[in-house]
């Protein structure tokens, strides 16, 4: 079934109020769910009443307290009709379901996981509790009763207060919890199990006292702090930020071990992937610090962007994913470094979101059409969907896009809303016409802009031609001009900015031109030295660039540039540009460039104080080997990227032995551990300067040295890293590794790194690794972190491994896939998306991509899920 965006239609029916009692048993939970159900003003009595169920056992059904009789109603696994509801325009519906969360492997609905209960119900999660009007626009007032026995769960949750508790017969007790706040059913919530809490509170800005939890396996009570005081910075950030305060009396966190996604946004009750609540310096990397803060923040945010406004339908999922991943993004920038904080965003958008723009999973930011709504959770509605916000702050200006936040809370506050009531309120506070920039929501691809200049001294002129294309996409062959705005600075040769007495050609405000046509000549007068010119500052557009630069003004911006953003782009343009042609060289044709110019610019660069040392760490890595494929484009050889990439680590690494391996020296942490951001930076610079300096003579030894002295996990992981991916066969490797598994066996998050570390080892024989680690104590296919950290790794991270030229990666991949999705269609389907930038490999390595696709498209019983992906990666 394919669901269409032109299809959508208010329902007949609206449900009020939910009360909802479980009974709760690991193969037999009981689920008694009284609607208070409301006929839509001008719809025929006669309409029916048609719920949404998924997998359901019904085991009683009656209307205003009066049992149905079989002839009055229709109940399937997946849907519930009642063929004639009640005149009266109000009426009662009871309907009690059987469910077995113990052997719910999904982890959506009702599960357990390590003995806790827990629930997952974005998207659609909740029709497999209850029959239900299973989707977001659709608001009732909840009150839930949670009934289980004492011992086995003596902690209940659910969202909004708490509303009484007490004992029950044999062994039993009750809790009730009441959220006065309308919501969607993919907003309910319910943890039940013995859970340590580690207990604060806040003061809202209005002077409420909010009771904060974050409840975690017993004995992990320790590893909450960070989270914990994470969510309080959080929460006055929003305040101060947005001027969004908290609106209940309690604000809980579980973390739980199994889990599809990151996190969840329950009302009142966030639901948390383990990995990104617990963290000390003994298990955790900077990265999952930050990590933590970040979606800390987001699921927090997304009480305002989200849940107090919800989405209209599924097609509208950006609105609250977007806009939330914008605010977090924000967040971080305010409590880390700003500019560190957007040379990471953008690394992460090209990483994840360009491939899937560029490739057949392509789609907008806002659907039209989905055949499963759980594969449209992908970077392109969360991480485009945020750079088209922050595009719209870009065109307002920080004071006017405030506004029109602000109208959007007022005016949209307990509703379900639509991305054309989100621009709206910014056409209504500006007075600017957004329906060019409309676009961005609509149509699929990245945008590239071509972009020459010249300078006529004569005249003294300055004159940008740029022309705008959008590629064709699936079910988009035709394109329509988009409204982009690119930021830009005219450079002199003193760095300093040029002036210029008038502009004509496009609107120029505040340093952005506005493209909005095909192709535009913008010329600047009054200019006498021909400028640098310093394009898409900040990023200000999620586009690529074919810009013809000299190299010497690149080399220039790479060093002078005063937007930090562009500074690094600079710089990382000139090294993909080197890789690209080490490739072909390594292929066979062409000349190697820029290779002594770089090396030097990179010693600049590692020793200059005035910079932060996280900026200089972000300046020295090299782009990624996915990365430099991404910009090649097509007839793709990873063993040949890779040789590239490392002979040119090498020459930087040899012109700058001295340099790097005094810094070295100095980086070392002194004192306590702070995961701090300036902390952060240090180590991450040390590491990525390990990384080089590792690669010359007496690299294991140094390795081998950083692996016995770290002191956290950040630098213990950093060198195993280098250990096993540099230097593997060495017996310092084979050691470190044996030790980290022997200390950290029973921690099954810090093993993910060691698994994630194993599958990423570059070769031909790492898919061999893999697959017997699969078999390791520590491994399952059921937990989504372990077959992320295994097999993810391996298939979208190492890509002379997953790779290899004779289809055995593939192979491999196509089984797990297969193996994953028996229990886990959801977490089997993400796996498959690793295939999808296929037709770029070179023709032996595509045919056999394409083979392990099609073993999978032709397994049996396919998953909706997973048929989704592969027909069309393969479409
Ligand atoms: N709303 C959650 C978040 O952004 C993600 C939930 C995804 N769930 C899913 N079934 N795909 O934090
Ligand atoms: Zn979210």
């Amino acid at each position: 079934h394919v669901f269409r965006l032109e299809d959508y239609r208010p329902s007949d029916y609206l449900i009020l109020e939910t009360s909802l009692v479980f009974r709760l048993s690991p193969e037999a939970t009981r689920v008694t769910a009284t609607l208070t159900i409301e006929r839509r003003d001008g719809v025929a009595a006669s309409a029916p009443l048609v719920l949404d169920g998924d997998g359901l056992t019904l085991v009683r059904i009656a209307i205003d307290g009066r049992e149905l009789q079989p002839a009055e109603f229709l109940a399937t696994p997946d849907q519930l009709t009642i063929s004639q509801p009640p005149s009266a325009p109000r009426f009662q519906l009871l309907i009690e379901t059987e469910i077995a969360p113990a052997g719910n492997e999904t982890l959506m609905g009702l599960y357990r996981s390590s003995s806790v209960y827990c629930t997952q119900c974005e998207a659609e999660g909740f029709r497999r509790i209850t029959y239900f009007l299973d989707r977001p626009d659709i608001l009732s007032v909840y009150t839930v009763r949670i009934e289980a026995k004492l011992d086995e769960a003596p902690l209940l949750l659910s969202n909004g207060n708490p509303a009484g508790s007490g004992d029950l017969a044999d062994g039993w007790h009750y809790a009730v919890w009441h959220d006065p706040f309308p919501k969607p059913s993919y907003l309910f919530a319910l943890v039940a199990g013995a859970l340590g809490k580690v207990a604060d509170s806040f003061v809202t800005m209005s002077g409420r006292t909010v009771e904060l939890g974050i409840f975690v396996e017993p004995g992990k009570e320790r590893l909450a702090g960070y989270a914990m005081d994470a969510l309080k910075r959080s929460m006055r950030w929003d305040e101060e930020a947005f001027g969004r305060e908290y609106d209940l009396e309690v604000f809980n966190i579980v973390a739980v071990s199994d889990f599809n996604m990151g996190a969840m946004e329950n009302k009142g009750l966030n639901i948390f992937n383990d990995k990104y609540v617990l963290a000390d310096e003994e298990t955790a990397t900077d990265a999952d610090f930050a990590n933590i803060e970040a979606i800390i923040a987001h699921e927090y945010f997304h009480n305002w962007t989200g849940n107090r406004i919800t989405c209209r339908d599924w097609f509208q999922l950006c609105l609250k994913e977007g806009l939330t991943v914008f605010r977090d993004h924000e967040f971080s920038a305010d409590q880390r470094s700003r500019a560190v904080k957007r040379i990471a965003e953008v690394r992460t958008l090209r990483a994840h979101q360009f491939p899937e723009d560029q490739g057949p999973l392509a789609h907008p930011v806002r659907p039209r059409r989905y055949r499963e709504i759980n594969n449209f959770y992908t970077a392109t509605v969360y991480e485009k969907g945020s750079e088209v916000v922050r595009m719209i702050r870009t065109i307002l200006g920080t004071d006017a896009f405030r506004a029109g936040m602000d109208l959007y809370f007022e005016r949209h506050d307990g509703e379900a809303a639509t991305i054309e009531d989100f621009l709206k309120v910014f056409e209504d506070v500006s007075g600017r016409d957004l329906s060019q920039f409309a676009l961005w929501y609509h149509q699929a691809g990245t945008p590239n802009l071509t972009v020459s200049s010249t300078h006529s001294p004569a005249a003294r002129e300055f004159t940008l031609e740029i022309e705008q294309s959008v590629p064709p996409t699936p079910a988009e062959s035709r394109k329509r001009l988009m409204h982009i705005p690119l930021a830009f600075g005219l450079v002199g040769a003193d760095g300093r900015p040029v002036a210029y007495s008038g502009v004509d050609g496009a609107t120029v405000e505040d340093g952005v031109i506005h493209i909005r046509k095909r192709r535009q000549v913008v010329r600047f007068s009054g200019v006498a030295e021909r400028p640098a010119v310093s394009l898409n500052r900040g990023f200000s557009a999620p586009i690529t660039l074919s810009v013809e630069q000299k190299a010497d003004d690149q080399f220039f911006l790479a060093g002078h540039d005063s937007d930090s953003f562009s500074r690094w782009q600079a710089f990382n343009t000139l090294l993909t540009d080197a890789l690209i042609a080490a490739f072909r060289q390594i292929l066979g044709g062409g000349e190697p460039v820029y290779i002594a110019r770089l090396t030097e610019l990179a010693g600049r660069v590692a020793a200059d104080e005035a910079l932060e040392p996280a900026y200089r760490a972000l300046a020295l890595a090299l782009p990624g080997e996915a990365d430099i494929a991404r910009d090649i484009g097509k007839g793709i050889d990873p063993d040949a990227i890779f040789s590239a990439r490392e002979a040119l680590a090498l020459a930087i690494a040899k012109a700058n032995e001295q340099a790097f391996s005094s810094l070295y020296d100095r980086l070392a942490d002194k004192g306590p551990f702070s995961p701090d951001a300036a902390s952060a930076g240090r180590r991450s610079l040390r590491n990525i300067l390990l990384d080089y300096l590792t690669l010359l003579p007496e690299g294991t030894e140094l390795a081998a040295r950083h692996f016995r002295s770290a002191t956290n996990m950040t630098d213990r992981a950093a060198a195993l890293t280098v250990l096993a991916h540099r230097h593997r066969g060495s017996p310092e490797t084979a050691k470190a590794l044996a030790d980290f598994e022997a200390k950290y066996g029973s921690d099954a998050l810090v093993m993910d790194k060691w698994f994630q570390i194993r599958a990423g080892v570059p070769g031909p024989q790492t898919v061999e690794t893999v697959r017997a680690l699969t078999k390791h104590a520590g491994f399952s296919m059921a937990n989504p972190n372990r077959v992320r950290s295994l097999v993810g790794t391996f298939s979208s991270a190492n890509q002379t491994g997953f790779h290899r030229r004779d289809g055995e990666g593939y192979r491999f991949f196509a089984e797990t896939v297969l193996e994953v999705e028996k229990r886990n269609p959801q977490v089997a389907a993400r796996l498959a998306t690793a295939l999808r930038s296929w037709r770029s490999l070179e023709p032996v390595r595509q045919a056999k991509a394409r083979e392990a696709l099609l073993t999978i498209a032709s397994a049996e019983n396919l998953s909706a899920d997973l048929r989704d992906i592969v027909e069309r990666t393969l479409a």
